[in-house]
């Protein structure tokens, strides 16, 4: 089976679109780690597009924010501000979609999805000391995780060893591979499709081949420009608009 798995989508439609079209043929079923709509211009249109590939699906805190489900005192000002605008913006159906997506972790055998980690959907999973606390709840031998747009992730050798995992996708590159042995546990974040934060403004996402156990980590770029218009035209913040060309 071939996963084709994407995270913090952000109601970027053109990142979306471009990395559907860069993954086309190479997956059999799409899973989604939460954070669809928030920041972006085009919540709609971005819910009708991953309604349309009937995705494995949990949700992330900006579902919880764009359903009025979280206090929104806890977002930073810019983050409030464009939920709001989500709010207002959500079609009736659309809002209803969002209101059907269960918190994780959800386990798609032989793999586990989660929003922020297995703790906690809303953990920003950064360094490694917390990754540690994550790896005794691992149901699978590779969770993929979200929220930090920050693509890579963890693993743990059986003999305690641990790290990073660093991609190496350089300007130029677009792909790197991850062998996994499945005596090992992995965290994998396949990154931001919408709103990158890896000093990198491509469109990331991951497809894990699960009879190959290959994980395959993928940057794209996409036309920004036509999403920082938008978002101009729809008077969101200008650092949103400016950190997806900054990709941080
Ligand atoms: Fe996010
Ligand atoms: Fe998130």
């Amino acid at each position: 089976m071939r996963f084709l798995i994407l995270s913090d989508i952000h109601s970027n439609l053109e990142a979306l679109n471009t990395v559907l079209e860069h993954a086309a043929g190479q997956y059999d079923q799409v899973l989604c780690c939460g954070d669809i709509v928030g920041y972006g211009p085009d919540p709609n249109a971005v819910i009708e597009r991953i309604r349309e590939l009937d995705p494995r699906v949990i949700r992330g805190n900006h579902e919880k924010a764009a359903l009025g489900l979280v206090d929104l005192s806890l977002f930073n000002p810019l983050a409030k501000r464009a939920a709001l605008w989500t709010q207002d913006e959500l079609t009736a159906d659309n809002r209803s979609y969002l209101k059907e997506i269960q918190a994780g972790p959800l386990d798609v055998p032989p793999l586990t999805l989660v929003h922020g980690s297995l703790l906690d959907e809303d953990q920003y999973l950064v360094d490694l000391e917390d990754a540690l606390e994550n790896f005794p709840l691992a149901r699978h031998p590779v969770t993929f995780f979200g929220h930090t747009h920050i693509q890579g992730g963890f693993v743990r050798f059986q003999d305690g060893r641990a790290g990073l995992l660093n991609p190496e996708i350089k300007r130029g590159a677009n792909e790197s591979q991850l062998r996994i042995d499945p005596e090992q546990r992995y965290l994998v974040n396949p990154g931001a499709v919408g709103q990158p934060r890896d000093y990198d403004s491509r469109a990331a996402f991951v497809i894990y081949d699960t009879d190959e156990l290959i994980v395959r980590y993928f940057r794209t770029s996409y036309p920004l420009e036509t999403t920082q218009a938008k978002m101009l035209a729809a008077q969101l913040p200008q650092y949103l608009i400016d950190r997806l060309s900054l990709g941080r």
